[in-house]
């Protein structure tokens, strides 16, 4: 029987063993890690994972505000809104929830945030840190997925982990994060030729491409571990990158949709604003 990899446990147990005592710690000192959220226009989706952003927050003890702005928001006013938070000492964690209009460039908008309050690790400052393999804060959906892999005991030391999808968010940093933990990793995206001999010695298969259903459990390895990042609402259901009723046939473990790996991103975000304020208190 395969194990399904709860992320919603994991991030549980994270929020009592590792998150909560550092907010105590911060909080006898003075200070409330505090994060800010910017949310540009009316996409749903952005305002749903806003809210489990808001949810995860309070439960950790922390501080966290939502600062909407309209669909029409000129790109200036959303630029000066962030200038001020990397400012205001009391703020340690920013982020700008993806996607953003077609008017408001998402490479300036990132470019405007101090990376040391860029706790979705999107900075070009952060993402060259983690290339580079300094510390840093690292982004929140590779983060969570190397702690779901942690939390199922796997050694990635000598591993085959084939990552499926090649975005700045997803796949291009979990590749990273693997081969510092010294696995052998194979990139493959849409449009790889012979997906399924890409993932015929796969220990470990990471499938963020987002295409509902993109994997079948006929080109899954037995055995393996898989991660399924996608989440999609088909005809009213939600399902995840991976064909999930004929891949658990297969793996020893699956990650589920939902409950996966959206705990965890959550989860890594409010961790890493704790970090954040960690490091910005200490500078003081
Ligand atoms: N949109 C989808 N995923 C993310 C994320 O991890 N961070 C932000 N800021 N926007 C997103």
């Amino acid at each position: 029987m395969a194990k399904i990899i709860s992320g919603k446990d994991v991030a549980e147990k994270i929020l009592t063993t590792n998150i909560k005592p550092k907010v105590d710690d911060l909080k006898l000192k003075g200070v409330i890690p505090t994060l800010v959220v910017i949310l540009v226009g009316d996409v749903q989706a952005s305002a749903s994972y806003v809210r489990q952003k808001e949810k995860f927050a309070a439960k950790a003890g922390i501080k966290s505000e939502v600062r909407k702005f309209s669909e029409t928001v000129p790109e200036q006013e959303v630029l000066d809104e962030i200038i001020k938070i990397n400012k205001d000492s009391d703020l340690h964690g920013i982020i700008v929830q993806l996607p953003l209009p077609d008017h408001i460039s998402v490479t300036k908008i990132l470019n405007s945030i101090d990376p040391s309050k860029d706790v979705d690790g999107f900075t070009p400052t952060n993402v060259g840190k983690l290339f580079l393999g300094e510390e840093t804060l690292v982004s929140c959906t590779p983060k969570g997925i190397m702690l779901l892999l942690e939390s199922v005991n796997t050694d990635l030391k000598g591993k085959n982990v084939t990552v499926i999808g090649r975005s700045n968010i997803v796949g291009k940093p979990v590749s990273i994060l693997c081969q510092q933990k010294h696995a052998t990793v194979t990139m493959c995206h849409s449009r790889t030729k012979d997906l399924t001999a890409k993932l015929s010695d796969a220990d470990v298969i990471i499938v963020a491409v987002g295409v509902p259903k993109f994997i079948h459990g006929d080109q899954i390895p037995m055995g393996s571990i898989v991660i399924d990042v996608g989440i999609h609402n088909v005809d009213g259901k939600l399902c995840g990158d991976v064909d999930f009723e004929s891949a658990q046939n297969k793996v020893s473990a699956i990650t589920p949709v939902p409950g996966g790996v959206g705990p965890m991103t959550v989860c890594a975000l409010i961790e890493n604003t704790v970090i954040a304020a960690e490091r910005l208190s200490n500078k003081n």
